[in-house]
This record gives C-alpha cells, sequence and structure tokens, in this order.
C-alpha cells in the first residue's frame, strides 16, 4: 500500500476562500476535486506541485489546452519578449497575420478567421453569424455537447433523463438557474450520433434552423466517435434544407490532429471554432469560415468586438505554438498519440488485472475513463444509463492520492512532455487506486 497523499494547505485554504470566492473556486467544476479543491503552487510540463509540496502526473492539462504540458520553455521566452513591447493595442499587428497564415495552413476550412478569447465567446459569434448569414431564428444542438455557459448554449450538456424527454425529441433542459426566459425556445435538441433522428429532426424543424453546432467528436461525453456516415449525412441534411453546420473544434482543434476533427473525418463545416490547444496555454479562440459568410463580419452587419481580441501575449503564444507543431506536424502528432495509446492499453491491462470494468474510449490525444460493462458507449444517453459516475470519482480522488490528477468529469488530455515514465506511474498507480475502490 503506498503512503497516500495529505491535503492539509489545500484543505486551509478552501476554507478561508469560502468567505473570498464564490463557493471557493473560479470555475464550477473545479469543486468536485475530491477530496479537496486543490492549490497549486508550480507546474511544468506534464507534472504540477501543489501548496502541500505533492507532485502530480497532470492529464488534466488545462481541460485541454496545455498541448505542451505546463509553460513549456519556447512559449515562455515568446511571450517573455514580444509582451515587452506592449500587451493590449486595441489594434492591429502583423503577429496576427503570420499566426493567420500559419492556421490557414493546418486547418482543411479555408476562409478569413476572427479572434477572441475564450470558446464560450467564439461560439457566441459563430451562433450570431449563423443567424445573421441565413436569417432563420432556430439553431440545434445535441445532448451532451458542451459550447460554453451562457444563456444561448447551457442546455442540455448532461440533462437528468428524468427531465429530457424522448430520445428523438429531447426536451431542452437548461443547465443553470438564472437563465433569460425564451433562451430555450429557439434551441432544437437532437441526440448525437444517430442519423435516423437526425433527419426526423430537420423533417420538424430543418427549414426554421440556422444552424447545427457540434462537437464533430463528441469530447465532453465520453469521448465518442461519430458512427461511420453519420457526419457526412449531417453535411448533406445542412445542405439540403440550407442551415449552416458549425463544427465547435475548441478541444479537437490542434489537439487531435493539425486538422482536428476535419482532418480525421474528411467532412467540412461552414464555420468552425477554435479555443485551447491554439494558443498553448494562452486564452485565444478562433473562428474559420466560408468567406462568403465571414463577409457579414468584415463588412459589421454582424457585430463582434473584444478589449482583449487579438492582444500580444495570446497571439504571441499562437505563433509560438504553431512554429512548433510545424516544424514537423506528423511526428508531433504521432508521438503525442502513440504515448497516450501506450496509456490507454496499460489502464486497460490494469483494469482487467483488477478484474475492474474500468472503460477507456478515445484518442491517443484525449480520451474518458469511465466505470461501465459497455465496450463502447455511442452517445449520451447511452452513458448517463451505463456509466458508474460515482466509481469515476472514486478513482479519480484514489488516484489524486497517489500522485496523478485527473479531471472531474473523466476527460485525459496528453500533453507532449508526458514522458514515458510520466505514463508508467500512471498505469502503477490505477493498478493501486483500482484494489481500493
Ligand atoms: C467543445 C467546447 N466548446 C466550448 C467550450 C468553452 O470554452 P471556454 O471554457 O474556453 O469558454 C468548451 C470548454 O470546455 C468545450 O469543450
Amino acid at each position: 500500500m503506498p503512503e497516500l497523499y495529505r491535503f492539509d494547505k489545500s484543505r486551509a485554504l478552501f476554507e478561508r476562500a469560502q468567505e473570498m470566492v464564490a463557493g471557493g473556486v473560479s470555475s464550477q467544476i473545479r469543486r468536485a476535486e475530491a477530496p479537496v479543491p486543490l492549490w497549486f503552487e508550480r507546474a511544468k510540463n506534464g507534472l504540477m506541485w501543489d501548496v502541500d509540496g505533492n507532485e502530480y502526473v497532470d492529464f488534466v492539462q488545462g481541460m485541454g489546452p496545455n498541448i505542451f504540458g505546463h509553460a513549456p520553455d519556447f512559449i515562455v521566452d515568446a511571450v517573455a519578449r514580444d509582451m515587452s513591447d506592449g500587451f493590449v493595442f486595441a489594434g492591429q499587428m502583423e503577429l496576427e497575420l503570420e499566426v493567420t497564415e500559419m492556421v490557414q495552413q493546418s486547418v482543411p476550412l479555408k476562409g478569413p478567421v476572427r479572434y477572441a478569447s475564450s470558446g464560450t465567446e467564439i461560439d457566441q459569434l459563430a451562433l450570431r453569424l449563423a443567424r445573421g448569414y441565413t436569417g432563420r431564428p432556430k439553431y440545434l444542438k445535441f445532448e451532451g455537447h458542451y459550447h460554453g455557459w451562457t444563456d444561448t448554449v447551457a442546455f442540455s450538456v448532461h440533462p437528468p433523463l428524468d427531465r429530457a424527454g424522448p430520445f428523438e425529441s429531447p426536451i431542452a433542459v437548461p443547465e443553470s438557474g438564472g437563465i433569460a426566459s425564451g433562451s430555450g425556445a429557439d434551441i432544437v435538441i437532437a441526440p448525437w450520433n444517430d442519423l435516423d433522428a437526425l433527419r426526423a429532426v430537420f423533417e420538424r424543424h430543418g427549414d426554421e434552423l440556422a444552424c447545427v453546432l457540434t462537437e464533430p467528436i463528441m469530447c465532453n461525453t465520453n469521448c465518442i466517435m461519430p458512427r461511420p456516415g453519420y457526419m457526412e449525412g449531417m453535411r448533406e441534411l445542412c445542405d439540403r434544407y440550407g442551415v449552416l453546420l458549425i463544427f465547435d473544434e475548441v478541444i479537437t482543434g490542434f489537439r487531435v490532429a493539425l486538422g482536428g476533427a476535419q482532418e480525421l473525418l474528411g467532412v467540412e463545416p461552414d464555420l468552425a471554432t477554435y479555443a485551447k490547444a491554439l494558443a498553448g496555454g494562452f486564452p485565444l479562440s478562433m473562428m474559420i469560415g466560408k468567406p462568403e459568410i465571414m463577409e457579414m463580419l468584415g463588412d459589421g452587419r454582424v457585430q463582434h468586438g473584444g478589449s482583449f481580441n487579438s492582444n500580444v501575449m495570446s497571439m504571441s503564444a499562437a505563433r509560438a505554438s504553431l512554429k512548433h507543431i510545424l516544424k514537423n506536424p506528423a511526428r508531433f502528432y504521432r508521438e503525442l498519440n502513440a504515448r497516450g495509446n501506450r496509456l490507454i492499453e496499460g489502464l486497460r491491462q490494469a483494469g482487467r488485472e483488477a478484474e475492474s470494468d474500468l472503460q477507456v474510449q478515445g484518442l491517443g490525444s484525449t480520451f474518458w475513463t469511465n466505470f461501465t460493462t459497455k465496450e463502447e458507449i455511442f452517445d449520451y444517453r447511452d452513458h448517463a444509463e451505463n456509466c458508474d459516475e460515482e466509481r469515476y470519482h472514486q478513482f479519480a480522488r484514489a488516484m489524486l492520492e497517489r500522485g496523478v490528477r485527473l479531471s472531474t468529469n473523466g476527460r485525459w488530455h496528453m500533453a507532449s512532455t508526458h514522458t514515458d515514465a510520466d505514463v508508467d506511474r500512471t498505469i502503477e498507480a490505477a493498478r493501486s487506486a483500482l484494489t481500493v475502490i
């Protein structure tokens, strides 16, 4: 039995924070970290150190942005150099064009771009542009997909099944109190990964939809790949009904491949949004779109602004990130995926040895662990009905006590600086953790 980690200082800081920060955390999902939301002192590459002096192999990696791990030297150096000449110009700089050229070289969808700071913001922009372009009021979103926390999208991400309505025509269930009344009326919810169900939804609502907003790989629930033909079918339905197809590549972009999910799936949307890995850990988001649609942003018929849009630090980090990847993209993604796949296999093996129903699903660069007897999960309801989330929380806690930090929702993010030793240590921790939960 390994000596388990202690969290006394984190507990004391969390206690102190109760009176200063609402709930003691700045993003709700962090509250679920058990036995206590951790307080950190430092992080480098694949590792983090908390205030109690515990070292962790980190697979949260900022919930995805840190594709190179924490504080890679080449980004630290580039940003330090560039920011000494100014932070926020509310004006243009050539750096933005350099980044854009590299983006356009990498992403299959070609066209002009716009920058913002977070995934939530850029998805709002995509929805507004789609409505502006088509003149239609509604949009389609899928159960189990997350597109940020705003009123227009905070519906049916992980709804309780007893309130979610029938499988083929789900009810839009708000994720939060305080959402503007009427927001849900503009959203059509559909199950994801079922082409017949999608066809039926289009027959009922196709003419009033501005767009379909989809995660092209369902990274926010179990890391589910689309069934063969599903995305092609979605593309075809959108074309037939004059509906824009928007890929939310906030997680998949620059993570699952240089060209993101579009490259893996071979399907092209009309607009695509990016954030997380684009700037290697700095807050930057981006939308790219077909020129005839982006034109409405260009001439201001659809408005967009932001004080921090294309600030020096984020653009500098993006330039350093893209340059790093573009030196040899094939090798970068081959190595990232190979180490992730070795970890996936090691976790599965640990599960078999412990006679556990640990299930691992996804890609080398990002995947989910769950507890279910099902070999594969295909959609949100499949996940909600068959995965034991409580066991996952116990597993994450047992892993934390053994020096491995996992996300509170089940998604793992590989970083290019995770070492083979980090992977071995994680598999060993899983072997031990699975014996106690
Ligand atoms: C697919 C997807 N879209 C949008 C967002 C929102 O991004 P942000 O947290 O940067 O606002 C997230 C965040 O996890 C996401 O996973």
